[in-house]
């Protein structure tokens, strides 16, 4: 299986400059300003009607970051959109030939997203504040290239929407994060359930559907995220009624239902386990600011716990993350919700209470949150246990916090922790997405200064998460590294 493992910059994103400004590095979809006429407030209004806004979203394609830790946060913070609820958003936008409009937050695996569907003959073009319009008129190539399929885990979503508007599709091992076996069997026994027929060749799998897909019932073994999605998007253009049962219950497949109901889809029952979608003929545009991003927020507030300080975390959904906050309530940290926000005071390191986590599909404690909450764990006033049961390998940043002075063991997928850790500043490496940004939040609770190289991981899925750490006084400073580590590559597009 091809699992991203360098750095890659993340193209068509503002890339900074090392006092913040950003540069200009328009991507290959990048075309005309958003629609004219649109209402001032409106976020989706064009480039001309609105003020580009600054701050965080800045320079996210540093290599390697710097920080001096030891210091309490303090503060107030916005959650961007959040990136799973976008990546099949943008998906979605395959599904109709009129433009879909979304409000997304700027991060590498948003412009890999844009790239492939440019590749695929979609129309993409970013606005002010965020707002990437995808028109996808057709025609529309059913070959995903390898190279872009390479680039992360959630390009297997243009799967369902390929084969349910054009009856085929070929792709190969979608990418990701080197997090443990990813294989994609659900979602071509979902896309078999609606009638596609399966071949696999070499490492490509071709999808067949020439008369169109139509409903039936995709049972899932396992509540796959994005293998429910590619059911859910498919089942949008299927002739008849699916069911998808045993369903993933994230918010982010609920918002995605959403954004299809706004488009013209029947959906029913998304965010429970049993979704029943009855298929049109035909989608139309939308528009959609996504779910804020509650890993993101749960980032945030662990990194407060584990800093120490006080936070506050605007647009942060307390019932999304009712797991992680729970189990910060539990170590001691005094946590405050309400309609805009959440708001976290962390306890006296001396009093984080030590914690058992289990990750579990939502609505248990997030996958994507284990490795911030280990940070916690190495802190805490007694010895904690960490279990991963979604993914058999992701206690990657374990050897990081080791380096800064945890004492934890490691079992499988488990990790003890004796807690009592101080922590002193050290040369650190990301080897995936969360487990880097859980090597940033050790270092900020760590003494003096420490390195953090592969940073490029954690910019794939985070909006510029060192700008929204500096708006909490944390000092951590973006650094380009030296040209063998920036990794960068050719272009799979060029440029108009
Ligand atoms: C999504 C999220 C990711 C999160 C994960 C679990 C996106 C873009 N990514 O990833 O951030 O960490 O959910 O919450 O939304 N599996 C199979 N066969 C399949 C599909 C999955 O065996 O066909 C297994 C995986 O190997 C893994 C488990 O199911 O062990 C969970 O994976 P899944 O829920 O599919 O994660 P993703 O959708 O890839």
């Amino acid at each position: 299986m091809a699992l991203q493992r360098s750095c890659e910059s993340p193209r068509g994103f503002r890339r900074g400059t090392s006092d913040g400004a950003a540069t200009s590095a328009a991507a290959p979809w990048e075309g005309r300003p958003g629609p004219e006429g649109a209402a001032k407030e409106d976020l989706f209004a064009a480039p001309s009607q609105r003020t580009p806004a600054g701050g965080p979203g800045q320079g996210v394609a540093r290599v390697q970051v710097r920080v001096w830790g030891g210091r309490p946060l303090q503060g107030t913070v916005t959650v961007s959109p959040a990136k799973n609820a976008v990546l099949p958003q943008l998906a979605a936008a395959l599904l109709s030939a009129e433009p879909v409009r979304l409000v997304a937050p700027d991060l590498g695996d948003v412009g890999a997203m844009c790239d492939l569907l440019h590749l695929l003959g979609a129309d993409v073009r970013r606005g002010a504040a965020g707002a990437l319009t995808v028109t996808a008129r057709g025609p529309l190539a059913t070959d995903a290239p390898p190279s872009a399929m390479a680039r992360m885990r959630a390009s297997v979503l243009v799967l369902g929407p390929l084969l349910a508007r054009c009856g085929r599709a070929t792709l190969a091992q979608p990418g990701g994060c080197a997090i443990g076996r990813r294989p994609i069997d659900l979602h071509l026994m979902a896309m078999r359930a609606m009638g596609a027929t399966v071949r696999e060749r070499g490492h490509l799998v071709e999808l067949r559907a020439e008369g169109g897909l139509r409903g039936g019932d995709v049972v899932l073994p396992y509540p796959s995220h994005t293998a429910t999605e590619n059911a859910l998007l498919a089942a949008a253009l299927a002739r008849g009624t699916t069911r998808i049962l045993g369903a993933a219950r994230e918010p982010e497949v609920q918002d995605t239902a959403a954004l299809l109901a706004a488009m013209g889809a029947e959906v029913k029952g998304a965010g429970g386990p049993v979704i029943v979608v009855r298929g049109r003929q035909a989608l139309g545009g939308a528009r959609h600011i996504p779910v804020p991003d509650r890993i993101e927020a749960g980032t945030l507030l662990l990194a407060c716990a584990a800093a120490g300080g006080r936070v506050r975390v605007l647009g942060a959904r307390a019932q999304h993350l009712g797991a992680p906050l729970a189990r910060l309530r539990a170590m001691g940290a005094r946590v405050e919700a309400d309609a805009a926000g959440v708001t976290l005071e962390a306890p006296e390191r001396a009093r984080l209470r030590p914690a058992d986590v289990r990750t579990l599909p939502y609505p248990g404690f997030p996958t994507d949150l284990q490795p911030p909450m280990s940070v916690l764990a190495a802190l805490a006033a007694g010895p904690s246990l960490v279990s991963e049961t979604v993914f058999d390998a992701r206690l990657g940043h374990v050897d990081g916090l080791r380096r800064l002075g945890a004492d934890v063991c490691v079992a499988g997928t488990q990790a003890w922790f004796t807690g009592r850790a101080l922590l002193r500043g050290a040369e650190l490496r990301a080897l995936d997405l969360r487990g880097g940004a859980a090597l940033l939040l050790a270092a900020l609770a760590a003494e003096g200064e420490s390195r953090v190289d592969g940073f490029c991981h954690v910019a794939r899925g985070y909006d510029d998460l060192p700008a929204k750490l500096r708006l909490l006084g944390a000092e951590v400073l973006p650094e380009e590294g030296p040209p063998s580590e920036r990794g960068e590559i050719a272009h799979l597009v060029t440029r108009p």
